[in-house]
């Protein structure tokens, strides 16, 4: 379907033609004067220049060319060259039947559906998840989810840190503890066992431990080094036992990020992308890309127009060693190769920029992604806690992301226990749908880029600006379209009709703006406008409703209006926060 403004553009833009002006004139906006119409136009006052004639006798021309138009109840030109608009009520409701009757609710897919992959939640592999990679998760979900509801070919890729350092870290504390094991033999030839010599919880103690020991002891760090390259270049024994890290882990973050309703198509990582570069260092010397500067290998991104200096992208250190910007490079051969993707979209804290920057640049440069090619970093701000520092446990650690979200959880369930009557059970259930909506609309409705303060109190509450506000509402109107059922009425062939009052039209004039909101969320990757679209729509909803007599309304036909303007808002509220992430309980 049409956006509605560009509906009542082109109904403004005949009028513009007929009265004998320019229809590049016609641009409609939304009302900055609420209190004194719904829409604008300013046309008029771009128009006088060139006609010679004051703006508001061009409004003039223009709203008595509107007086027969099917769109409006009112059309107003005001000092000093407005044309100020409200929308006929049967039109509002016509066009919010449309949307009623089309699946995805009048949203238009693109025409030309590209194949996006995102690139989100980076968790480093053997290293405890930690908020620092919650952030990643929930916008790349989001994003992910808005690029799909837009008829886009969309992959999430975790892109998995499971080739660093980390690696030999553990490799090293293991064959200190276990030395024994066949990993260790040098020249072993028979089969490594299949059963990991540690579970996950020994595992996530080994890597601080010696994450630990590698910064007090400079003979430990030089063993891990060691034991990272030889895991690099192809040691059988530190091949498997990274195999076992790598599957203990795996079916760990598995289960996280389900918790977290975030799924990925792709769990590839940096260890995928290392076949790729022995080739790619290759060609880049040979063809002249890379050269070698302070005996590393580094590739120029400089471009002429920078202001400032842009430092060349490294791709391999004088030791041989490769570096994050050659796994990014090479995972871009590997992607290029399987997915050719129309678009790749990263989503990592910010401070990466100058990272993503190089290695786009280089990309391109030496045409491993072709030019038309959109490379997207989407960096996001820091989390912090109410001290306004990086957000820390109580007891001034990085919080773990189990332990934040079973901390929102316990809250959520003390507030829903507090004033409810529902079994433990369900009220635990009801916790965990709502803590989930606390934690994420806390993030994404705020821009991505902007620093936020993880405040639970704030989060969790059911007024403000807030998932369970909005949780809230659905669920309220859940529960009055149960009672109506209940009554053996049935939402069958339920139409809306024009508003029957104000709060009534204004909820109207909210709904219309779904499709547009959605295709801008797309656009400029942000999904707080979804946020801030549909606290908008659940105020106007909650306005309505106490306002408004719903179930007790005597008058069938209206009252069957109401219904139908409520199954459209809980649809489009439902549709948008699946678009966020989370969904709604039954009951709470
Ligand atoms: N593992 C990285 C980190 O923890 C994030 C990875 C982001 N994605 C990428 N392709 N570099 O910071």
């Amino acid at each position: 379907m049409k956006k509605i403004i560009e509906l009542i553009t082109e109904e403004l833009a005949e009028a513009f033609v007929q009265a004998g002006y320019d229809k590049e004139y016609a641009r409609v906006t939304l009302s900055n004067r609420p209190d004194l119409c719904e829409y604008q136009c300013n046309g008029a006052m771009a128009g006088a220049k060139r006609y010679k004639k004051a703006p508001i006798m061009i409004a003039g021309d223009v709203a008595a060319k509107l007086g027969e138009s099917r769109c409006f109840e009112e059309v107003v030109a005001a000092n000093p060259g407005f044309i100020n608009l409200k929308l006929k009520k049967e039109y509002v409701a016509e066009y919010l039947n449309q949307m009623g009757a089309e699946e995805k609710l009048g949203l238009e897919e693109s025409e030309e559906p590209q194949t996006i992959v995102v690139d989100y939640g980076g968790p480093n592999v053997a290293k405890p998840l930690h908020v620092g990679h919650l952030r990643s998760a929930i916008i790349g979900e989001s994003v992910k989810r808005i690029a799909r509801r837009m008829g886009h070919q969309v992959l999430g890729d975790i892109h998995l840190g499971d080739w660093g350092y980390q690696m030999g870290l553990i490799i090293t504390e293991l064959r200190l503890r276990k030395p024994d094991l066949p990993y260790f033999e040098e020249d072993y030839q028979g089969e490594y066992p299949a059963e990991a010599p540690f579970t996950i919880g020994e595992l996530e103690e080994i890597y601080p431990t010696a994450s630990g020991k590698a910064k007090e002891d400079e003979e430990y760090r030089k063993e891990a080094l060691q034991a990272t390259y030889l895991l690099q270049n192809g040691h059988k024994g530190y091949r498997a036992v990274w195999q076992h890290i790598m599957n203990v882990s795996v079916a760990d973050l598995k289960k996280n990020y389900e918790r977290l309703n975030v799924h990925f198509n792709l769990w590839k990582g940096e260890a995928d992308a290392q076949a790729y570069i022995p080739d790619m260092l290759e060609w880049m010397k040979r063809d002249g890309y890379a050269h070698i500067d302070e005996g590393a290998l580094v590739i120029d991104v400089q471009e002429e127009t920078d202001t400032k200096e842009i430092p060349p992208c490294m791709i391999q250190k004088s030791d041989g060693a490769s570096l994050y910007g050659t796994t990014d490079l090479a995972t871009l051969i590997q992607r290029e190769q399987d997915y050719k993707p129309d678009r790749i979209i990263y989503v990592a804290d910010k401070r990466q920029d100058l990272h993503f920057l190089q290695v786009f640049r280089a990309a391109k440069k030496t045409g491993i992604v072709p030019e038309e090619t959109s490379l997207k970093f989407l960096g996001f701000g820091t989390m912090n806690g109410k001290d306004g520092k990086p957000f820390k446990t109580r007891e001034g650690g990085v919080m773990r992301l189990e332990n934040l979200i079973g901390e929102i959880e316990d809250e959520m369930y003390k507030k829903i226990a507090e004033n409810r009557t529902v079994a433990r059970e369900e009220a635990q259930e009801t916790a965990k749908i709502v803590g989930m909506s606390a934690i994420k609309y806390g993030d994404l409705s705020n821009q991505a880029s902007k620093d936020y303060v993880f405040d639970v109190d704030r989060f969790t509450s059911f007024e403000g600006n807030t998932g369970p506000y909005i949780l809230y509402t659905i669920v309220r109107i859940k529960s009055i379209l149960n009672k109506y059922q209940a009554g053996g009425k049935t939402l069958e062939g339920a139409q809306i009709e024009g508003a029957h009052n104000d709060s009534e039209k204004a909820l109207m004039l909210e709904a219309v703006k779904y499709n547009e909101v959605v295709e801008t969320a797309f656009e400029e990757l942000a999904p707080h406008k979804i946020c801030a679209f549909i606290y908008d729509l659940a105020n106007a909803f909650n306005r309505f409703y106490h306002e408004t007599k719903i179930l007790a309304q005597e008058d069938a036909a209206k009252q069957k209006s109401y219904i139908a303007l409520l199954v459209l808002t809980k649809r489009i509220l439902e549709d948008c926060i699946d678009m966020l992430g989370f969904e709604a309980p039954e009951r709470m």
